[in-house]
């Protein structure tokens, strides 16, 4: 069976806490497509000796390996900045597009979560969910768990970190972030977890009885 569930949304709205959770509950192989542009980010700035160029991003993306995936410092916020960067360079994303399309259509079930998903990599997911909250509401859950990792840095700094990386994300000019009309929106400001995969759980349910 061949069935996908595309999830995307801003920062911190709880999409790959909630991609991870239906993944084990359906069985379905979970891919965080963010992680590839951290990646390549994180990969091409250690390239270019601290600055972004263009053209080595793009080889970075398409060169991509296992073991750049594995690097143990994608989370922070220099990979994140630098991962929105890229994310804004035409032939990076298109050089990521085959790899999540692959994935997105492997037998048994896939959830992919990003900011994409349900506009461009899988525009025929059989289930589209956008997630969002409050812009403090997903700043306080990113203090929250840079704090419980150890990190520093201030509430304000992780909000405006946030704030700088969506408006990026929504006005570049190449698959911005943006909810697919044909997507379930899920407001996560005031859900716990559960009941966020809850309600997620139910939409995807009724999608397969459809297909079965
Ligand atoms: O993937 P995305 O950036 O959208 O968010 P996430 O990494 O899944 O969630 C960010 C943080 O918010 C995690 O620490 C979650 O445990 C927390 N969270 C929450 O407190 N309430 C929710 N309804 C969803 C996530
Ligand atoms: O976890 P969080 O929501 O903070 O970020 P992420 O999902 O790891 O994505 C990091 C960055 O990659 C985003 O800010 C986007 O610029 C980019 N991205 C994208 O452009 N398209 C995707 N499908 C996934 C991520």
């Amino acid at each position: 069976m061949q069935f996908t569930v595309a999830i995307d949304g801003p920062a911190g709205a709880g999409k790959g806490t909630l991609a991870k959770a239906v993944a084990a509950r359906f069985g379905f192989a979970h891919l965080d497509t963010g992680l590839l542009y951290r990646a390549v980010g994180r990969k091409a700035l250690d390239q270019g000796r601290g600055t972004l160029d263009e053209g080595l991003a793009e080889l970075v993306a398409r060169e991509l390996t296992p073991p750049d995936l594995a690097r143990d410092d994608l989370r922070g916020a220099l990979a994140s900045r630098a991962a929105s960067k890229v994310a804004a360079m035409a032939g990076v994303r298109k050089a990521l597009v085959a790899f999540q399309r692959d994935f997105a259509r492997r037998e048994g079930g896939a959830v992919l979560d990003g900011r994409d998903i349900g506009s461009v990599i899988c525009p025929q997911a059989e289930v589209k969910l956008y997630l969002d909250a409050s812009l403090d509401a997903r700043a306080r859950r990113r203090h929250e768990e840079m704090a419980a990792g150890g990190a520093a840095g201030s509430l304000d700094a992780v909000r405006r970190e946030i704030e700088e990386r969506d408006s990026r994300d929504a006005s570049r000019a190449d698959a911005p972030l943006t909810k697919p009309v044909d997507a379930h929106l899920i407001d996560t400001t005031d859900l716990t977890i559960e009941q966020a995969v809850e309600r997620a759980v139910d939409i995807i349910e009724q999608a397969l009885a459809r297909v079965r």
